[in-house]
């Protein structure tokens, strides 16, 4: 049972007799009690003390209970209010809880049945507070230039993001797919003296193979088929601010020799252009990958990566920092209440430990998306277990955490039990493992041959 944590219940009956037995009870029980005889004293009652819960009789001398309701809900998310009748009407009771009454219990009452509505109300003013610390927390201290997160590796994230944004350096922003390395970069451009500038954006991993080169440096009228006009690339609009190059590693390899040139002469020549225009522009790299590895996997040139790399910022995967899972549901909570009209309050206890137990292969992004989700079907109140993805609900995957090594682990056998590993998450499907492994599915059929394991189709 929740312990009744100093909470006051407001009793509101007209007969004395009514308000002493409950009050004795609920004393008893732990709680604070205030007691009212009709409506006008329980007005009173709540401009001065602030009760967490209202325990009240449908029948008053100068009012009923339902039309108090409101009163004594107080504003939203409101205060739980039990409402007590001598008659059992069950058109009373339905009207009542239609207006947001938490129940309807009849006279005589069954202490039990209180007992356990109030324990699930202690319940939900606990979440109430909880969230209400959350707001105060996010209000407070809103991340570091929009990177929420108050754990111990956000901390570190956050404060490598103040020294690097105060920096000319380059950077390179590692961490699995939807961990925030664009917010990072869009926190450290913020933060930066060049925030005026424009942050110019470019994955040149989503663009046709044949606009690359154009889109980086520009190109004058003519230069190619389709290039009826002349066009800026990212290099000359980013002047003066910087340039975010997202999946570095998946740029064109033929490419990067010229991009290194420009970066180190601070000259960009448009396709088809004869002039060489001066920018000045401060890099931001980012990759999924290990950059390293990519280098060695000779995706990334080597020169073109040391140049990058005067400062790594690796953002952490979200299973690695679940302190932060109920301050960034919260923050995705009001960012969504705005958008799609719904009043959702906050999260239940029993989902936020599902989402505890889940391991989040897609990082906040992940969470995004299933906080849009559940506020969409819960509209209103609190996010129950329900609203939850099924995958998030099914006990089986949900308590598939992170993959948890042993200590002492050597680097080779580490990396054996992370493909095992995420293989066996994928249920065995290798082109989805080498995915989340961040490697092509050559490498996961070469490792799994060396671990002698038979490497099938897939
Ligand atoms: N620390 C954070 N605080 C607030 N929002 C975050 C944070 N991290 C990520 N997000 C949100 O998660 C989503 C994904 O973040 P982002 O696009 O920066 O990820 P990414 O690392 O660039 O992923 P990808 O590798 O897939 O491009 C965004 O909607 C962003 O708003
Ligand atoms: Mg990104």
């Amino acid at each position: 049972m929740a312990t009744p944590d100093g909470s006051t219940i407001l009793v509101v009956d007209d007969e004395a007799a009514v308000r002493e037995v409950l009050a004795l009870r609920l004393r008893d029980w732990g709680y604070g009690v205030e007691l009212a005889a009709d409506g006008a004293a329980a007005r009173a009652v709540l401009d001065r003390a602030r009760p967490d819960l209202v325990i009240s009789d449908v029948v008053l001398p100068d009012a009923s209970g339902l039309e108090l309701l409101d009163l004594l809900r107080g504003p939203a998310p409101g205060r739980p209010v039990i409402l007590i009748t001598a008659f059992g009407s069950i058109d009373a009771a339905v009207e009542a809880m239609k207006r947001g009454a938490l129940d309807f219990l009849t006279k005589p009452l069954d202490y039990g049945k209180l007992r356990s509505l109030l324990t699930a109300a202690e319940r939900r003013l606990e979440r109430q507070r909880e969230t209400t610390r959350l707001e105060r927390r996010l209000r407070g201290s809103p991340g570091v230039g929009g990177l929420i997160g108050t754990s111990r590796a956000m901390r570190e994230v956050q404060k490598l993001v103040r020294i690097v944004a105060a920096s000319e350096a380059s950077v390179i922003l590692t961490g699995e797919s939807g961990t925030g390395k664009e917010v990072a970069a869009q926190a450290i451009h913020r933060l930066s003296s060049r925030s005026a500038a424009p942050l110019v954006a470019i994955n040149t991993a989503a663009l046709p193979e044949g606009l690359v080169e154009s889109e980086l440096f520009g190109h004058q009228a003519g230069a190619f088929t389709g290039a009826t006009t002349a066009r800026p690339g990212c290099f000359e609009m980013a002047d003066g601010g910087i340039l975010f190059l997202d999946e570095i590693a998946e740029m064109p390899v033929a490419l990067q020799p010229r991009f290194l040139r420009v970066l180190e002469d601070g000259l960009v020549r448009r396709l088809g252009g004869r002039r060489e225009i001066a920018v000045d522009v401060r890099v931001l790299a980012a990759t999924h990958r290990d950059p390293l590895a990519a280098v060695e996997e000779g995706l990334l040139r080597a020169d073109l990566f040391y140049r990058l790399n005067v400062f790594t910022v690796e953002l952490p995967p979200l299973r690695a920092r679940l302190e932060d899972l109920a301050l960034l549901a919260q923050h995705f909570i009001s960012s969504f209440n705005d958008k799609h009209r719904v009043d959702v309050a906050g999260v239940s206890a029993e989902a936020l430990d599902l989402m505890g137990e889940y391991h989040w292969p897609g990082n906040v992004r992940e969470l995004r998306n299933v906080m849009e989700r559940a506020m969409i079907l819960a509209r209103e109140g609190w996010i129950e277990s329900v609203h939850l993805p099924p995958f998030l609900r099914d006990g089986s995957v949900a308590r598939r955490r992170g993959i948890v090594l042993p200590p002492d682990v050597t680097a080779s056998e580490a990396e054996r039990i992370v493909v095992l590993e995420t293989l066996a998450q994928c249920g065995d499907n290798k082109s989805e493992a080498a995915r989340r492994l961040g490697v092509d599915v050559k490498t996961v059929r070469n490792k799994l041959r060396a671990y002698g394991r038979a490497a099938g189709r897939k």
